[in-house]
């Protein structure tokens, strides 16, 4: 019964929480990549990414919106099932999408969609402080959690722009207790987006679980970016910590392998890519 899950004898066995736990462990860098399709999704796990992320980031780079609040849980499960279709080896992690954990039942029930009708292995939601309650109970129900701090997307219209979070001492020092309070309440992962190198490094030596990072600087347990920005397919101004891996690939799956391996011996993220 649980030879599909783990494949045993396989050369590359698929991924699951104790592998990226082990690679926390063993000072191996973590590579993902968000996708959002089942075409892309196998290059990528061709590519040896690790981890898929379904990001709500499709609200912005498929759907044509300026920010991600419009996805909604549909949006989601569709995106979600088709990548699942195409992958193999990595751990599928899917966005929830704006306003659908704000309370502990429908954060129960849209995370129960990712997984049964999405095929995601775990769920990310961008939690502060007040989302302590909701990551407990998701937790305490056995939902593999991804907690999203730092710059927060959903959150745009409130905080008034993508801005870098946490470069004042009180901002990092609430930041570091909220990723603390984020894993003592259950979070088995925690993103941490747009930080001062320094406080992503502070924050991955304190927590136990793997931290990952999109422009949290190099001393994070992992990167990750977005699918299209690092194939350029994105036009207009780009994320300072993105980076073009087309720039000399013969093709898009050489651009890949090449953004793996770049995380992987951490030549990225080099310091033009850090605040
Ligand atoms: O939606 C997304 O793609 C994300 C990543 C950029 C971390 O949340």
């Amino acid at each position: 019964m649980y030879t599909q899950l783990e494949q045993r004898g396989s050369p590359r066995p698929p991924v699951n929480m104790g592998t990226l736990q082990k690679m926390k462990a063993e000072g191996e860098k973590i590579a993902w990549l968000t996708a959002y399709d089942a075409s892309f999704a196998m290059l990528v796990d061709m590519a040896g990414v690790d981890v898929v992320l379904v990001g709500d980031s499709l609200g912005m780079v498929i759907q044509g919106h300026e920010t991600t609040v419009p996805v909604t849980m549909d949006d989601m499960v569709y995106h979600s099932r088709a990548v699942a279709r195409g992958l193999g080896r990595p751990f599928l992690v899917a966005d929830m999408p704006f306003m659908s954990y704000a309370t502990r039942d429908q954060a129960l029930a849209n995370a129960v969609r990712l997984m049964q009708e999405g095929g995601a292995k775990m769920v990310k939601l961008e939690s502060g402080t007040g989302q302590l309650g909701i990551v407990e109970f998701l937790a305490a129900h056995d939902i593999p959690v991804c907690a999203h701090i730092g710059l927060r997307p959903q959150s745009v219209h409130k905080v008034g722009g993508f801005r870098v979070q946490g470069r004042d001492a009180d901002a990092a020092e609430r930041m570091k207790r909220e990723a603390l309070d984020l894993q003592n309440s259950g979070a088995d992962i925690v993103l941490l987006e747009c930080v001062p190198a320094g406080l992503g490094a502070e924050i991955t030596q304190t927590l136990e679980v793997p931290v990952i990072g999109i422009g949290a600087g190099p001393d994070v347990d992992g990167q990750v970016l977005v699918l299209y920005d690092i194939l350029d397919l994105t036009p207009g101004r780009k994320p300072r910590f993105t980076k073009n891996f087309m720039e000399g690939a013969a093709s898009p799956l050489a651009a890949l392998e090449a953004y793996v391996k770049a995380v992987k011996d951490r030549s990225y993220p080099a310091p033009e890519h850090c605040f």
